[in-house]
């Protein structure tokens, strides 16, 4: 059973912004080992989603659970500490910081050992261009290399689940392939990536299931697979006109 494997689920979820009906009524089933994309529109509440599993924002209605515990009231810390880590819209990196201190920073919850070593080095086998501006104020590197390194600095927490906000956002189409590419490593070394994105030909050629936001509400979802052959996304989401009969 699918369910029985969820990572993440919400249940109901209503989040507001003041007046401001943001999600409404959203159901998210995330199961374990999965890359699952949001796809929609602008303003439908794609980074909404991420800040509510985060606890950036509070749902005023519905559950949000992380391994069938809920975790809508728990304070963002406390999510990470979960193994929840988020890689959010504009990377927010310390920008004063060298690239190595804001990898630490992302290690925060645990003290320097044996495993920061490890998993400092994993990210540098990822991510070699990290390892060469190791020593670089953060604030001074490329857009795709500010990328790489929010996506390290996740890494760093060893989370279960990372949360990513457009992280193709910006970046040149080389960088793009590169961050797929290091996306589904990631995933196929064991950690679940929920992903909004934009770009929805790269985003479902790695993604196992997808949904579609519309005003706040889940239009559809499905498998990657049933979202690349459905027509309305096709047209909607890959760039794919519809050629009218008479014209065929
Ligand atoms: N902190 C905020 N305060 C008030 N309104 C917000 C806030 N953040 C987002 N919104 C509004 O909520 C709606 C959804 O935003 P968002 O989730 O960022 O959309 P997107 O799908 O583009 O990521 C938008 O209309 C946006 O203007
Ligand atoms: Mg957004």
């Amino acid at each position: 059973m699918r369910s029985s494997n969820l990572i993440l689920e919400f249940k109901g979820i209503d989040t507001h912004y003041g007046d401001l009906h943001v999600l409404k009524n959203v159901n998210y089933e995330i199961a374990k080992g999965e890359i699952v994309c949001l796809l929609g529109g602008n303003a439908c509440g794609k980074s909404t989603t991420m800040k509510t599993i985060m606890g950036v924002v509070r749902p005023t209605r519905g559950i949000v659970t992380f391994e069938g515990e809920e975790i809508h009231r728990l304070p963002t810390a406390e999510r990470v500490r979960r193994g929840i880590a988020p890689v959010l819209e504009a990377r927010r990196l310390f920008p004063r910081m060298t690239v190595f201190e804001n990898l630490e920073m992302g290690a925060y919850t645990r003290a320097h050992g044996p495993e920061f070593n490890e998993d400092l080095e994993r990210v540098y086998e990822l991510f070699p261009r990290v390892k060469e501006r190791r020593n670089q104020i953060s604030g001074t590197l490329s857009g795709g290399e500010q990328q790489m390194v929010a996506m390290g600095r996740a890494l760093m927490a060893r989370p279960k689940l990372i949360c990513m906000d457009e992280p193709s956002m910006g970046l040149s189409p080389l960088y793009v392939e590169q961050v797929f590419d290091i996306i589904q490593t990631i995933n196929k070394q064991g950690t679940t990536i929920f992903m909004v994105e934009q770009n929805a030909n790269m985003a479902l050629s790695i993604a196992h299931h997808a949904y579609v936001l519309q005003t706040g509400q889940v239009v559809l979802a499905g498998t990657a697979a049933e979202m690349r052959a459905n027509p309305m996304i096709r047209e909607a989401y890959l760039g794919e006109m519809q050629v009218p009969a008479a014209a065929q």
